[in-house]
């Protein structure tokens, strides 16, 4: 297999001058995120605004994940992240159960439930593919971009057969790469650390592969011009919670961190995350033992397309009154559309077989 190429030359860089041990993405990622959706989310972090097109997506999604869940009593959320779906399923169910690896995000989670005042929804921390819960013991599993962000995605699926009772629902939506139109996008940050080095946060993703590369790579300068050029760059990254400068347009840092050499590296983490392909999923979940899987276009993409059409047309404000309404019959199309390009699937853990009734004795003194 071709070794993968970055445009801006890190990833080379990163090969030539670290040796990355290996990470997953909790640790790498999420546990340092204050939040997960700068504290962007609508309905946990700010109020749903009816002039947002992807806050009818996000709306649009809580319906679908509601209907599709035919009133489950007890619903697991995996990595909620924020809390977000559980917080806002749990108005519809009697108890949703998040799960998250890690300490903090498990806390932000807490948070935002204790300041909306959720009751049913709880926290805890641990990671999907070793789920300490019984088997049978949820109504309903939900998994919002989050199976293929765990260390092994294949035994997450299978846990979250394991704990769904027979009948139960899995609704499940990831990132979808392959329809990305850039091959390759790439991202990168540099902050200073509490000790004086510094962090260099690096991501590049490859649609076509379905592959997602992330380092953190933990430098001290040798040469006092170089520290001073990172210094000043760190200074402009400050807030970046996760890399989001296109090196190719911050050609500076680019620059400053390909004169990095090996002995200016102190330590480097690193982590492949391989995403989901459609059709590939679809066959997982049926190998495991699901049945009635099926790839749908979910109701987010729908409302959101809805709601672009109204701000071309000027009729938002006057379809706010019906912002709720319209984002559940959008759910109720995107549930009975089939696209295996909608990053969203269904399926369902198969009923237990109706216990045989014994065959009835013949009546005595009749004929059989
Ligand atoms: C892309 S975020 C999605 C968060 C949230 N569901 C949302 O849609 O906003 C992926 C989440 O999966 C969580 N995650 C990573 N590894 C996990 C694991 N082994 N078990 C459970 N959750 C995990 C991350 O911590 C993160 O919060």
């Amino acid at each position: 297999m071709p070794r993968p190429t970055s445009p801006s030359g890190i990833l080379e860089w990163i090969s030539r001058s670290t040796r990355p041990r290996a990470a997953d993405a909790s640790t790498l990622r999420f546990e340092r995120m204050a939040s997960q959706s700068a504290a962007g989310m609508p309905g946990i972090h700010v109020p749903l605004d009816p002039r947002r097109p992807d806050h009818w997506r996000q709306r649009a999604l809580i319906w679908d994940y509601v209907l599709s869940l035919e009133g489950a009593h007890r619903v697991l959320d995996i990595g909620p992240g924020d809390g977000w779906p559980s917080l806002l399923l749990a108005p519809h169910c009697s108890e949703v159960v998040g799960i998250e690896p890690g300490p903090r995000r498990t806390a932000a989670c807490r948070d935002n439930a204790a300041r909306l005042r959720v009751a049913n929804a709880r926290f805890e921390e641990m990671s999907a593919c070793a789920l300490g819960f019984r088997d049978a013991s949820f109504d309903g599993v939900v998994a919002a971009t989050s199976i293929e962000q765990t260390p092994e995605p294949a035994a997450a699926l299978r846990e979250a057969f394991r704990v769904l009772r027979p009948g139960g629902v899995l609704r499940m939506s990831f990132e979808l790469l392959g329809d990305d139109p850039e091959p390759v996008r790439e991202a990168v940050s540099v902050r200073r650390a509490v000790d004086g080095s510094y962090l260099v946060d690096y991501t590049a993703t490859f649609s076509r592969a379905y592959e997602q590369r992330d380092f953190m790579i933990e430098v001290a300068p040798l040469s006092p011009a170089v520290e001073r050029r990172l210094a000043s760059w760190a200074e402009r990254c400050a807030g970046d919670e996760y890399p989001h400068r296109d090196p190719r347009l911050e050609r500076g840092l680019t620059r400053t961190i390909l004169e990095l050499g090996p002995g200016d590296v102190r330590r480097a983490r690193g982590l492949l995350l391989r995403h989901f392909r459609p059709d590939r999923l679809a066959r997982t979940l049926a190998g495991l033992g699901f049945a009635d899987v099926r790839l749908i276009a979910g109701g987010g993409r729908p409302a959101e397309m809805l709601a672009r059409d109204l701000v071309r047309a000027e009729r938002i404000a006057a379809a706010a009154p019906l912002m709720d309404d319209l984002c559940r019959a959008c759910a109720v199309v995107g549930l009975a559309l089939e696209d295996p390009r909608g990053g969203q699937v269904i399926a369902r853990k198969p009923p237990r077989p109706a216990a045989r009734r014994p065959a009835r004795a013949p009546a005595r003194g009749r004929r059989a």
